[in-house]
Parts: structure tokens; C-alpha cells; sequence
């Protein structure tokens, strides 16, 4: 690993079931801060130049941020990018220090484009089935995460990108968002986890008339439809994420790991054993310095300060 690499970067562009993960297939080796400048670490080089790691730091620290970046292609994801958000992801997932994850674009009015459907024309069918394959498990891995994660959308979100957004925690968008599934459009469905998280997150009806149509929703509306958490102006959901990540990251960070947990899970549960599931969660929380530190900041009228023990 490369050492780290300290630089100044500019943040004014609009910016666990391990089973279910598969293994990488043969056919892939293996507020308004917009115009403040932060310092961040590389954690570790990309596979990829169009996947960023970055890790914020000073009051940031804990903060870390996955930048896509392929302009030429509107952050369209063909193998080398998956290749990089992979590695992004699971050098995210080793590093204890994470503590809020967000997904932002350095591609002005584009989240994501969704797969690269100019590399997938000269696929086989079977390299395209290892390809989804690949892309379903990354973005469980990225559901999977222990930390929270937040997607954060100027532009276009659409097919893949808007599945990669799908498998955050939270969504956050400008007004000039285009938020869509439109793969039967090109007579295939959603393979990377649009179909099952779109309807657990806006209901069956809503989800069947966004992927039946293919139709393209605007920020607002998708805000109406719970499909995002915040729908903000143009070019503020990057100073908004941040501050989110920043309150997310004040909190106790085994508390967060837990409440993730217990939400994640237990909804795939019924409610006995899902109430199992929220005991087994806050006991992970009871003998920890950080409770006892929560209390005491409470009493002393300060801040309290958790060190994730
Ligand atoms: N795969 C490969 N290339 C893509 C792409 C994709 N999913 N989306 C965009 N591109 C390429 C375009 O082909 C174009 O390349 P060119 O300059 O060689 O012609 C370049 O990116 C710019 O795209 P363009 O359409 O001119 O940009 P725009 O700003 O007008 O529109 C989008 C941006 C994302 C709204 C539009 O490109 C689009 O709708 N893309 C397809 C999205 C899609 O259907 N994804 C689902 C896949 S299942």
C-alpha cells in the first residue's frame, strides 16, 4: 500500500451478511461548504482513476468519501470503475477509523449514468451475467457496510447509478436530479438490486410504475415519494450530505453500528424476533466507555467525546 498522501482538495464541484457477497468472477481480475476547501488523505490509490477514496480529516475525520470520476462517460460503470468501487468499498469496510461513508460525483450534472451500455454491446451473454453478477454484490457490499452511507445526487442517477444510491442508507439530491430505472427500455430489468430495494423503500405500487416506465423523476418528486431523504438546490447536496455525515459522525460510533444493524436486520424479521434482534444490539452498547462518556457529558452540560470503545 502506497503511503498516504496528504492534499488540499477543493469540495466546489457538484458533487453483516458476508455470504451473500460473491466472489469476483473470472471475467473481472479480481453548511454551504461548496466553495470552502477541506483537507483530506488518499487512504490507498484506486484500482481505478475514475473511483476516488478520500478521508477527510481535522473536524471531518471519520468522514470518507468514494468520488466518482469519469467525465467522458458520465460516471458510466464498466468493468475498470467497478473494479475501483470495489476496492474502494472494501478498503472502506477495513478501516475502523470510518465512521459515515458518502458517494458523491466530480461530473457536473451526472450522479451516475448507470453500466456502461457502449462496453456491454460487445459483451457475451455470459460475460454480461458475471458483469451484473460483480455489480449486485458490490452494492451489497456497499448495504452491507457496518458504517452509514449516504449517496449524493446532482444530475442524472439512472439504472446502476441509481441502484448504487438504492444501496445507501440515505439519499441526498439537488432539484436538478434525474432519478430513474430505465432498463426495460432496453428490454432487460434492474439486475443490481433495483427491483427488491426500490419497492421495500417506496412500496410495491410506486416502484412498478418508476420500472415498468422507465419514466425519469425529477428531484422534488422523488423527495415526495420517499425516494430520497432531502431534495435541496441545485448544487447543495454535497454541503447538505456533509452536514449530515458531520451530525452522524458526533454520535456514538458503536451506537450507530448497532442502530444500523438492528434496523437492516430486524425488518426482514417479524416483530418477536425482531425485538430479539434490537436486545442483542443495545447489549453491544451497555458495557462501552462511551456510554458511560454519554452520561457524563450529560451531567457535566458539555459535548461528549467517543472514542468508538
Ligand atoms: N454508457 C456508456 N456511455 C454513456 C452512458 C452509458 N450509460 N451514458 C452516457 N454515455 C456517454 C454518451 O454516449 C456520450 O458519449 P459520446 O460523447 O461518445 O457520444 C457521453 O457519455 C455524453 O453523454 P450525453 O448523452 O451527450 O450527455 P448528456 O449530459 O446530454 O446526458 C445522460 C447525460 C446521463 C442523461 C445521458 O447520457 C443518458 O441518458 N445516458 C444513458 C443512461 C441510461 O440509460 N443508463 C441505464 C443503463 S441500464
Amino acid at each position: 500500500m502506497a503511503a498516504l498522501t496528504v492534499l488540499t482538495k477543493s469540495l466546489g464541484y457538484h458533487c453483516a451478511k458476508r455470504s451473500k457477497i460473491s466472489t469476483f468472477s473470472q471475467n473481472f481480475p479480481s453548511h454551504n461548504s461548496r466553495f470552502q476547501t477541506l483537507r483530506t488523505l488518499i487512504l490507498e490509490p484506486s484500482l481505478s482513476e475514475s473511483v476516488k477514496l478520500n478521508r477527510l480529516s481535522d473536524y471531518n475525520s471519520g468522514i470518507v468519501e468514494v468520488n466518482l470520476d469519469r467525465p467522458e462517460a458520465k460516471n458510466a460503470i464498466g468493468k475498470d470503475m467497478l473494479s475501483g468501487l470495489r476496492h474502494a468499498f472494501e478498503a472502506i469496510d477495513r478501516d475502523s477509523s470510518a465512521r459515515v461513508v458518502m458517494i458523491s460525483s466530480s461530473v457536473p450534472k451526472v450522479f451516475c449514468a448507470g453500466a456502461d451500455l457502449k462496453e456491454r454491446k460487445k459483451m457475451t451473454a455470459a460475460e454480461v451475467h458475471s458483469f451484473v453478477n460483480y455489480l449486485r454484490s458490490t452494492f451489497s457490499l456497499i448495504e452491507e457496510l457496518q458504517i452509514p452511507t449516504i449517496a449524493v445526487i446532482e444530475g442524472a442517477a439512472l439504472g446502476g447509478g441509481l441502484e448504487m444510491a438504492l444501496s445507501c442508507d440515505l439519499r441526498i439530491c439537488g432539484e436538478n436530479a434525474l432519478l430513474g430505472l430505465p432498463e426495460t427500455g432496453l428490454a432487460i430489468i434492474p439486475g443490481a438490486g433495483g427491483t427488491q430495494r426500490l419497492p421495500r423503500l417506496v412500496g410495491k405500487s410506486i416502484a412498478k410504475d418508476i420500472i415498468f416506465t422507465g419514466r425519469r423523476i425529477g428531484g422534488r418528486d422523488a423527495m415526495s415519494m420517499g425516494l430520497v431523504n432531502y431534495c435541496v438546490p441545485a448544487g447543495e447536496a454535497h454541503p447538505k450530505a456533509l452536514e449530515i455525515a458531520r451530525e452522524i459522525n458526533q454520535k456514538g460510533p458503536i451506537a450507530i453500528r448497532m442502530a444500523k444493524r438492528a434496523i437492516n436486520e430486524g425488518i426482514e424479521r417479524e416483530m418477536v424476533s425482531a425485538l430479539d434482534l434490537e436486545e442483542e444490539c443495545y447489549e453491544q452498547t451497555l458495557n462501552t466507555k462511551d456510554r458511560l462518556e454519554g452520561l457524563a457529558a450529560f451531567a457535566e452540560k458539555r459535548k461528549p467525546i467517543y472514542t468508538g470503545e
